[in-house]
């Protein structure tokens, strides 16, 4: 019988990208999203249209679709809005997966795919962070993530729950212009928005102790990271499954590396302004990629060309199509 699978968050950026993998490894997708930040325009599959806050109707969605297993992407992404809002945060991103695992434990459904993130990281010490590298986030947004993996954890050890937190390192590029990244908090749209702006991108800081001076981060294309989904989720038919997974490319590139790319891809010259460092950023987070290589046999395939490249061609006519 095929698989069907819930999307929480998948009428967002990487949730459409989601269940696009999803169904082209065969299986089929239900999306439950309340549209916050997600648009409806992504979504070609079921949908019901609803804050996971609401169990009943989560249950409901479970047993009306006959769900196997969740992906659950459905959070609030932004660090700064974080920390002036940590109370929506622990609500939103805690407390509606508390009532998501309410209902998926009521429903007898016990596989999950949790969206993590390296914000559980905070302050790296090492070159390239393994998955046991200890977790010191910074900000409320960073916390809310590693209370959901301790969350889901505990519920594992108490029934059986199957699971895996992906944890997502920078995700750009698009696999498709209509589901790109509509937002404007990670590097790569930042700097097409200053683009679009007529202004030049600002680098915050110069003098970090990395080759170019600035920020190093590990960039993952979101068709690579939609397909480290399906790959965990075939790892849940092991009994007792439980799993937590850098999702990265394993090597780094700088802040101006990037914006170089941009550069030359979009045939624009920039040249950024060096600001003041952000308090609290680290030089340089970058995958280890063993864990997850070895497990799932899963590793990146686009590079960064690919990324920006089709970021670029996703942007709106009117920014793409001024050459200069
Ligand atoms: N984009 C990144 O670089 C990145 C990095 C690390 C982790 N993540 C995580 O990946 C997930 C998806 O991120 P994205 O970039 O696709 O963001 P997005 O904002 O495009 O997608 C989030 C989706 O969830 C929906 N949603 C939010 N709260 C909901 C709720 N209570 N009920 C129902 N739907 C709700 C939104 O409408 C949106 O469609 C998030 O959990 C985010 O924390 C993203």
């Amino acid at each position: 019988m095929t698989e069907t699978w819930l999307v929480t968050g998948g009428a967002g950026y990487i949730g459409a990208h989601v269940v696009r993998s999803l169904q082209a490894a065969g299986a089929e997708a239900v999306v439950i999203d309340d549209l916050s930040t997600g648009d409806l325009r992504r979504v070609e599959v079921p949908f019901v249209q609803a804050d996971i806050a609401d169990c009943e109707l989560v249950a409901d969605t479970l047993r009306r679709h006959r769900i196997t297993g969740v992906v659950h992407l459905a959070a609030d992404k932004q660090v700064e809005e974080s920390m002036r809002e940590p109370l929506t945060y622990y609500r939103r991103n805690v407390v509606n997966l508390m009532q998501l695992l309410t209902a998926m434990a009521q429903c007898e459904v016990d596989k999950l795919v949790f969206s993590s993130s390296a914000a559980v990281y905070g302050m790296v010490d090492s070159a390239q962070v393994r998955e046991d590298h200890p977790t010191r986030p910074i900000n409320p947004y960073g916390e809310t993530k590693l209370v959901g993996e301790w969350l889901i954890r505990d519920q594992a050890r108490a029934t059986g729950l199957r699971y895996a937190a992906l944890r997502y390192f920078n995700v750009a590029g698009t696999a498709a212009p209509e589901l790109g990244d509509l937002g404007r908090t990670n590097l790569v749209p930042m700097v097409f928005d200053a683009l679009a702006r007529g202004e030049q991108p600002v680098i915050f800081g110069g003098q970090h102790p990395t080759p170019d001076g600035t920020c190093v981060r590990d960039f993952i294309h979101v068709q690579d990271l939609a397909d480290a989904h399906v790959a965990a989720i075939a790892a849940l038919d092991e009994p007792g499954a439980g799993h937590v997974f850098n999702v990265g490319c394993g090597r780094g590139y700088s802040v101006r590396e990037v914006i170089e790319m941009v550069a030359e891809v979009s045939g624009r010259g920039i040249t950024p302004r060096v600001g003041a460092a952000r308090p609290g950023d680290p030089a340089m987070v970058v995958a280890d990629t063993t864990h997850i290589n070895a497990t799932l046999g899963w590793r990146a395939r686009h590079d960064l060309r690919e990324m920006v490249n089709s970021a670029w061609r996703a942007q709106p006519r009117q920014l793409s199509a001024v050459r200069t």
